[in-house]
């Protein structure tokens, strides 16, 4: 098992070693796991490529990590605990033996329908038992899982399945949320109908058993195919360097891109991480309230608890149903002893009071996690008082789906804490602060651009189909760093605060949204000219989004921006739709033709006295205009 860091010389020590000798450091950890064959290099890199490779022909498998090495000492302990969306409803234990059986027939009958080593499958599915066990299959046969979350659209979905070129899509026939189910096949069927021609099967998981719409060619339900399977399904033999997953995030610029991880330094960073960062002891129970459509699902709900040998929860439902006391009622009923969630849910349920946590016992937890985005110094202070009570340290995660895993946090009981700041960086990990120009700013209270100097195991080694554009988003800016895309700041004793994306990304309620998808999403509406979005501060999403449309239309109502609405809706999702939109006659650009954001998000933030120099603008008769009808 990796090493859990115990106290704070130990993570001192831990720390001075993994930057003095990295490879010895990781080498270590890596050798907890079983490899089929050992790997005989730690690691070799070029950031210029770039070219990194971790554990170099070393054969494995994560699955079998994940499962099969526990099997002789916790074959009958709770793997995944599974809460439904609705209370009355039981819960699932599911032990590892089980799970381990449940991967299997999966596995099996993945492989029936032809699915082999490298192939990709796409899973579209709520948060149900059969999401982790399908993945943890693909993981076994060699096959390459692709989650799309389940709020996106038809168009989102035929997007990501095409850009992978994937084999099989699995997904539900309903997803439960709330007082409400939600048909999940008619969205697969809509992208299927879009494009989506390298699917053969589609595997549909029965959840509510509501009616849907079949085509005896390709769907095919999952108890038909995985019921009679074989329980046993041998591990293939994996590179370390094969992939695992591609996870589809939003950039600056153009349609998500496809980030690769590979199997062994994923792997080893994930457990790592986990035991440590939450301070994972043997017999406690573990709820990341996460998707697992995002990274923090991958990484924190299925891959590093199940490696470490956890009890991890997951929950289908939403924290406001049946009520607002939701999540608190599981904490109590589950005894959940760390809990990690993001700032915008911890928003939403201060706002709907303090009642709602004072009614249920909470006194397991021990550990409070905060994920996603930058957790506010009021968010911060509600959940240490009345979620952990005073007793509970706080720690704020921040990393990336590039990173594969937390980065930079304080670690509980060990090191300090302070509110809003992710503060120190996890063993085997360098942060580094620069100037625009790319300097390495020394020193503490210092502000700047957010990059990591060294590889780490679970770093992106591409961009699926692209590697170009790998190199240019994350390791062209500064020579031999990777480059995160966030600001932060440095207190007076080294401690790191992540202020927030310095690019063309927005991140609303802990959802990554760049802007250029959305506003390629309104110009498709046909009486749009053009469209500029932004993020402003919202109270609980963190970001809200505020777009610019300039239109032909005569009639500036409701009615038409219902139809911007439904258009954003049709080609991402409703996690994309504008908060605000404000009609305009011109954009201010520059005399390049650039549009000069810097002007919009002053003005959708209230900030519209502080403009700085216009007079660059080839057109700065329109902020006049563009303040006067601002919508704050
Ligand atoms: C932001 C989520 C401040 C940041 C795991 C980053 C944070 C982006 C924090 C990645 C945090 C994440 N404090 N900001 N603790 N955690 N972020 O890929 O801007 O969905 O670049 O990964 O979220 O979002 P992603």
């Amino acid at each position: 098992m990796t090493t859990q860091i115990k106290d704070l010389e130990h993570y001192k020590t831990m720390y001075d070693e993994s930057v003095k000798d990295p490879e010895g450091f990781w080498k270590k950890e890596a050798e907890t796991f079983t490899w089929f064959k050992p790997f005989d290099k730690v690691c070799e890199w070029d950031f210029q490529g770039p070219n990194i490779k971790w554990f170099l022909n070393g054969k494995t498998n994560i699955s079998y990590n994940c499962l099969d090495r526990h099997l002789a000492t916790r074959a009958d302990q709770t793997a995944i605990i599974w809460e439904p969306n609705d209370p009355s409803f039981p819960a699932r234990h599911i032990s590892y033996k089980e799970l381990h059986e449940e991967v299997c027939k999966c596995a099996n009958g993945l492989k029936f329908i032809g699915v082999e080593k490298g192939d990709r499958v796409v899973f579209y599915m709520p948060m149900v038992a059969e999401l982790a066990i399908g993945v943890l299959a693909c993981a076994r046969i060699g096959a390459i899982h692709s989650v799309v979350f389940a709020g996106f659209s038809a168009q989102a979905l035929a997007d990501r399945v095409d850009d992978a070129s994937a084999k099989v899509i699995i997904c539900s026939d309903y997803n439960r949320r709330g007082a409400k189910n939600i048909s999940v096949k008619t969205v697969v069927d809509d992208a299927m109908d879009k494009s989506c021609n390298s699917v053969e099967k589609v595997i549909v998981q029965k959840n509510t058993g509501g009616h849907v719409d079949w085509s005896d060619d390709t769907d095919i339900w999952w108890h038909d195919l995985v019921e009679e399977q074989s329980a046993e399904c041998e591990a293939e033999e994996m590179d370390s360097e094969d992939m695992l997953f591609i996870l589809y995030t939003s950039g600056s610029t153009g349609k998500p891109k496809g980030v690769v991880h590979t199997i062994g330094g994923y792997m080893t960073y994930t457990c790592f991480s986990f035991k440590n960062v939450f301070q994972y002891k043997e017999g406690d129970i573990y709820w990341c309230t996460a998707d697992i459509g995002w990274i923090t699902g991958h990484s924190y709900i299925v891959y590093g608890p199940l490696l470490a040998g956890a009890t991890t929860m997951m929950f289908e439902g939403v924290p406001t149903f049946p009520d607002a006391g939701r999540f608190w009622s599981i904490c109590e009923k589950h005894k959940v002893n760390q809990f990690y969630t993001a700032p915008t849910a911890i928003r939403a349920l201060m706002a709907k009071g303090d009642d709602w946590p004072a009614k249920y016992d909470l006194s397991s937890i021990k550990v409070l996690g905060s994920v996603g985005e930058p957790i506010n110094e009021e968010a911060w202070h509600w959940y240490d008082k009345h979620i952990g009570k005073g007793n509970a340290p706080i720690i704020d995660t921040w990393w990336q789906t590039e990173t594969g895993g937390i980065m930079i946090t304080p670690l509980p009981g060990i090191t300090d804490t302070k509110p809003t700041y992710a503060s120190y960086p996890m063993p085997g990990i360098q942060p580094v602060l620069v100037d625009s120009d790319g300097n390495v700013l020394e020193g503490n209270d210092i502000e700047g651009l957010l990059c990591i100097k060294y590889p780490w195991p679970s770093m992106i080694r591409t961009t699926y189909g692209d590697h170009e554009r790998c190199k240019n988003v994350y390791f062209s800016a500064f020579k031999d760093m990777y480059f995160t895309g966030d600001g932060a700041r440095k207190d007076n004793e080294g401690r790191i605060r992540v202020i927030g994306r310095v690019d063309d990304v927005i991140n609303v309620s802990g959802h990554r949204m760049g802007t250029a998808e959305v506003e390629n999403a309104i110009n498709e509406h046909p009486n749009v000219v053009e469209s500029a979005v932004v993020g402003y501060p919202h109270d609980i999403k963190g970001q809200g989004i505020y777009a610019y449309v300039i239109t032909q239309n005569k009639d500036l109502d409701d009615t038409f921006k219902k139809e911007i609405l439904d258009v954003v809706r049709r080609e991402i999702g409703p996690i994309a739709k504008p908060d605000k939109i404000q009609f305009v006659s011109g954009l201010p650009k520059t005399r390049s033709g650039k549009i000069m954001r810097r002007i919009l998000r002053k003005i959708a933030s209230k900030d519209a006295e502080n403009l700085g120099d216009i007079s660059t603008l080839l057109n700065p008769d329109c902020v006049e205009d563009l303040k006067a009808g601002a919508l704050v």
